[in-house]
């Protein structure tokens, strides 16, 4: 039975594209049911658009307050009612209330090896702290930032004169091989969460 999974994206979207196309090869066993983003002028909005696949916005400026802009985004989600909830480069951070609707069926990329560099810039902050290795972590979401049970990393080496960008592009490489792959393993049914551990099955 194919996996009904949504994408959030604020941005470019080369992850969101690279679930598409390993959808699209029958790598991963689901259906994108939905792009939401915050951002209507998003690139991932067309990669969407070309894939098919529906597209809900829900402009975080358009909306008075925080509350109301969350009240929102959770009935979007709710709305499209996936089996997984997938954060492929969606730059804001989620509100504990739409953290807790969704237990164990948000997943998040980020380009650094947790618990390393959290939040913005984090390869950016890479470079600057001088780590001579870094990479890439696929873990669920909880109510801490960038703080719930990891699921997949790959470790990317930092090069001599490397800076942000370089770095990003290195890492982004395998972002696009470990952000399939564990989105791979859920809908298979096979991640188990037990305590701050994910067990691959
Ligand atoms: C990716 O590098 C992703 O790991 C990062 O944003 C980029 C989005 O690129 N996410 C975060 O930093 C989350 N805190 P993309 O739009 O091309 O997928």
């Amino acid at each position: 039975m194919k996996k009904r999974i949504a994408v959030l994206a604020s941005g470019r979207g080369s992850n969101f594209q690279a679930v598409i196309d390993a959808i699209q090869a029958g790598k991963i066993p689901a259906v994108c049911a939905a792009l939401i983003t915050d951002n209507p002028k998003a690139y991932a909005v067309e990669r969407a658009k070309k894939a098919g696949i529906p597209v809900r916005v829900i402009d975080y400026t358009a909306f008075p307050s925080r509350e109301i802009y969350e009240q929102s985004l959770l009935s979007a989600m709710q709305e499209v009612n996936a089996d997984l909830y997938v954060l492929a480069g969606y730059m804001r951070i989620l509100g504990a209330g739409i953290v807790r609707a969704f237990p164990g069926k948000m997943m998040n990329i980020h380009p650094a090896l947790l618990p390393s560099f959290t939040g913005l810039h984090a390869q950016r902050q890479a470079v600057h702290y001088g780590v001579k290795v870094s990479g890439c972590t696929v873990h669920f979401v909880d109510e801490s930032l960038d703080g719930g049970p990891i699921i997949l990393q790959q470790a990317v080496p930092v090069i001599d004169g490397d800076d942000e960008d370089s770095l990003a592009d290195r890492i982004l490489q395998h972002e696009h091989e470990c952000f399939p792959e564990a989105i791979r393993l859920f809908c298979e049914g096979r991640l188990e969460i037990v305590g701050r551990h994910v067990r691959v099955k």
